[in-house]
């Protein structure tokens, strides 16, 4: 019953070499024929129901189109599954819940043998999405099924809000996981909402006479009353003036609402063209709606495909520059499953090679996709500790430190982790005495030297101050950072003369640098603007910040990234960690409830608190 967009665009498809295509294809949707097949489907459903939605998915990056596709499929099926005709409501309702429960079996054990729901699971995986806040659209949607009505705009504006928006806001959460937020400025979050409103008036207006066939009636009551007759005139399909002054108030409504030019003031050029062109097809969709007259009871009206490739055409263009600019942080497939024992095949096209197992053959633990965080930072404490507890100098602690941050690289691209950053060296570690300072800064040129992350999918980074850094070193790390920087499995961040105060007060300066050559008005500043002047922008902000050593601080951390941090300290020392450490964590964080300030949704409660499956056991870690 979720009403849909339905004006019609141009299809504008760029016409390229075969294998190119099939080659691109492989890399956006994997290697797996089915999984192809299901995301190839997923954009069939999309441009054949929603042709409005395809042309928006168009203007995203390439890499998020068939996300976008997988998402949008889900919809149109459950929407499907609750509005078939010559079904009983009660049937309707149980098919909509068998398909979000095979859903949620699916992502947890990372398959499905549905097509639509293999796309999504793929998806959810690949991009960490948690889909656990689709779980109470999915319930409206179950009791659409049933029959809806509304008294006022206040109930019709809290059903859009939780069964529309949240599918919504996984496509923001897609562009925030490839670096691109659509991070709206606070005092423009009223602005989206009637702009979101806006299009859910259009959408109920253009499937006036879908609906009414159905028997269905999903203006509320509050927009009815002023119009004497109309209710009853539209029940009957007749065209009445009470009818034609009902849709007249309501279309000049919506397009108040979409007409929001300020919502995308300072937001990035690419998310923030998706939101134009998306407004300037609501007016265009207006306009049909307007000319349709007495039609409208009839059939959905649609604009003119001339009308659309105006906007359109223009829309791709600034699509294609504004992504152009953009460095985008892309995951590869899903890491297939090694197996014990096996170094893995290299693959052809790349030379990569899977992770070395772990030594006691020990095997990765199953996270599933929705309990996954997108960014673990480590705080390595404990080497100085380790090394006097055996009698050894502190610098011993350090080389032996190495070992364990290995098997932390290893344990990340095993399970697939996108984001690791591990803390080296702090610039309050400058205190230390010359030998201790000399012997860490040696032990990481040792490692790049080595090079024992060369074979694998490891994107390597590296934060901090090049400052009083010897510069051979700074010379081998950005080498490094350049060598891999096309690399999609793990991005591996390394903090070495890292301060996070530091971070921050670089950051304002470029801004302040910005705002002088007229880049930003220092009036209109949000954290939008800021994130896109640190270091990596496309950092995603930190969902597990785990601390070995038995202290219980962050030390001058990633702020900005952490504040949101799911915190995590254990006792062991730092060379004493391995693999299994970070999985027993990331299972630990799947077990926790993370609400940013908001209640929990009553029907996703439950599955929050859903034990994960345990971390193959280990000897803990000796306590201190
Ligand atoms: C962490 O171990 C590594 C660095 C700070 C370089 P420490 O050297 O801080 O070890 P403890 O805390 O003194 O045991
Ligand atoms: C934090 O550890 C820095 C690194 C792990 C690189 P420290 O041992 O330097 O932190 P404090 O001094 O205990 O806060
Ligand atoms: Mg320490």
């Amino acid at each position: 019953m979720r009403t849909k967009p339905q004006p019609t665009p141009a299809p504008l498809h760029s016409v390229t070499h075969a294998r190119r295509s099939r080659a691109a294809s492989r890399a956006l949707m994997g290697e797996d024929p089915a999984l192809r097949a299901g995301y190839r489907l997923c954009r069939r459903i999309t441009r054949q129901h929603d042709p409005a939605i395809y042309a928006l998915v168009q203007l995203m990056p390439a890499v998020l189109r068939p996300a976008c596709w997988a998402l949008w499929a889900a919809v149109t099926v459950l929407d499907d599954l609750a509005d078939t005709p010559d079904t009983e409501p009660a049937q309707r309702a149980a098919r909509v819940e068998a398909w979000t429960r095979a859903l949620k079996q699916d992502l947890t054990a990372g398959t499905s043998t549905d097509p639509v729901r293999y796309a999504v699971v793929d998806t959810a995986g690949r991009w960490r999405l948690d889909l656990s806040d689709l779980q109470g659209a999915m319930a409206r949607t179950r009791e659409d099924a049933l029959g809806l009505r509304f008294t006022d705009w206040a109930a019709w504006r809290a059903w859009c809000n939780e069964e529309i928006v949240p599918w919504g806001d996984q496509a923001r959460q897609l562009l925030e996981r490839a670096g691109a937020p659509m991070t709206l400025r606070l005092d423009r979050h009223a602005d989206y909402e009637q702009f979101m409103d806006g299009t859910q008036l259009i959408n109920m207006l253009t499937d006036l006479s879908t609906d009414l066939a159905q028997g269905h009636m999903l203006l509320p009551q509050e927009a009815l009353e002023p119009f004497p007759g109309a209710e009853a005139d539209l029940t009957q399909g007749r065209w009445s003036p009470a009818v034609a002054a009902l849709i007249a108030e309501l279309t000049a409504l919506a397009r108040r609402r979409v007409t929001r030019p300020a919502m995308t003031r300072g937001m990035h050029p690419g998310p923030a063209n998706v939101l134009d062109t998306a407004a300037d097809l609501m007016r265009l969709q207006l306009d049909a709606i307007e000319a349709a007259g007495p039609t409208l009871l009839t059939r959905p009206p649609r604009p003119s495909v001339a009308a659309h490739t105006r906007v359109l055409l223009p829309a791709r263009l600034r699509s294609a520059l504004a992504w152009s600019l953009t460095p985008l942080t892309v995951p590869g497939p899903r890491p297939p499953a090694v197996g014990v024992g096996d170094p893995g095949p290299a693959t052809h096209d790349t030379g990569l090679r899977p992770p070395p197992p772990h030594p006691d053959g020990v095997r990765p633990p199953r996270i599933a996709a929705d309990r996954m965080p997108s960014h673990v930072a480590v705080i390595m404490d404990g080497n100085g500790r380790w090394a006097e507890q055996r009698g050894l100098p502190r610098h011993e602690g350090h080389r032996a430190g190495t070992a364990a941050l290995h098997e932390m690289v290893y344990g990340a691209l095993e399970i697939g982790l996108r984001h690791l950053t591990l803390y080296t060296f702090s610039t309050e570690n400058w205190k230390r005495g010359t030998e201790e300072i000399t012997t860490i800064l040696e032990t990481v040129r040792h490692e790049l030297d080595e090079g024992p992350f060369r074979d694998l999918d490891v994107r390597q980074r590296w934060s901090g101050r090049p400052d009083k850094l010897p510069e051979d070193l700074v010379h081998a790390l950005r080498r490094e950072q350049q060598r891999t920087r096309t690399r999609t499995g793990l991005t591996l961040t390394v903090c070495i003369n890292y301060g996070g105060r530091d971070e921050i007060t670089r950051t304002a300066a470029a801004l302040a640098q910005a705002a002088r050559e007229g880049e930003v008005d220092p009036h209109l500043l949000g954290e939008d603007d800021f994130a896109r002047h640190l270091p990596y922008p496309d950092m995603p902000d930190v969902d597990l910040l785990w601390r070995t050593g038995n202290e219980q601080r962050t030390s001058n951390f990633l702020p900005w990234h952490a504040t949101y941090a799911e915190l995590h300290f254990t006792p062991g020392y730092w060379p004493d960690n391995d693999r299994r450490d970070l999985w027993q964590a990331i299972t630990e964080y799947g077990r926790r409830q993370r609400r940013h300030g908001a209640v929990p949704a009553p029907l996703a409660s439950p599955e929050k608190h859903r034990p994960s499956p345990d971390v193959p056991a280990r000897p803990a870690c000796p306590r201190h």
